[in-house]
């Protein structure tokens, strides 16, 4: 038998920066959504390959939203963490937090999103996952939420096939 141990919400936790450069932005210096949300799926991807051991795929994105706009040479930082697993598959939110280094200002959320990859094992097939301890009542809440998105595409699934 293979254990597996489970990790606290606070142990998947992941922050990737980097400044925004031009040919990142569209003619008027504003960053290419596509770009961002690259970035995103980066840095989720981390949270979850570090959480399975292994390969991931991304499966599905959900509920992203821009709130504000990114420029060339904003510093961008994504911050990532695991919100739900299932058996193979593991649910990663991700805040975008946007800053102009050359004001004194707070950095601003410019982007939110969840995404949701796969663990493959050396075939290409999926594999179970360890799980994930919920330590207080703000982690519950966000697991509830990402545990209704789970079922509702079991749901949707089962009733394609
Ligand atoms: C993701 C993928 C491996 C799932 O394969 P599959 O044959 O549907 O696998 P299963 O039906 O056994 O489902 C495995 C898990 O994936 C989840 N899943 C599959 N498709 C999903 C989707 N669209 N959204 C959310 N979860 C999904 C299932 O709910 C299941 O979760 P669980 O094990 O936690 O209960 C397959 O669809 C794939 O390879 N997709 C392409 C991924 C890719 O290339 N991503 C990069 C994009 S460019």
């Amino acid at each position: 038998m293979i254990i597996i141990d489970s990790k606290t919400v606070e142990q998947t936790k992941v922050e990737v920066g980097c400044l925004m450069q031009p040919e990142q932005a569209n003619i008027a210096g504003n960053i290419h959504g596509g770009e961002v949300l690259k970035l995103m799926d980066n840095s989720a991807g981390i949270v979850a390959s570090r959480h399975a051991g292994s390969n991931v795929v991304t499966a599905r994105v959900d509920r992203v939203e821009f709130h504000y706009p990114i420029h060339i040479g904003n510093f961008v930082n994504c911050k990532s963490k695991m919100t739900f697993v299932g058996r193979s598959s593991m649910e990663v939110s991700v805040t975008v937090l946007v800053e102009d280094v050359f004001k004194d200002e707070e950095p601003k959320v410019a982007l939110t999103g969840y995404f949701t990859f796969v663990a493959l094992d050396s075939d290409g097939k999926p594999r179970v996952v360890p799980s994930l301890e919920i330590t207080n009542e703000e982690e519950q809440k966000i697991y509830d939420e990402s545990q209704k998105r789970y079922m509702e595409f079991k749901k949707y699934k089962n009733n394609i096939e």
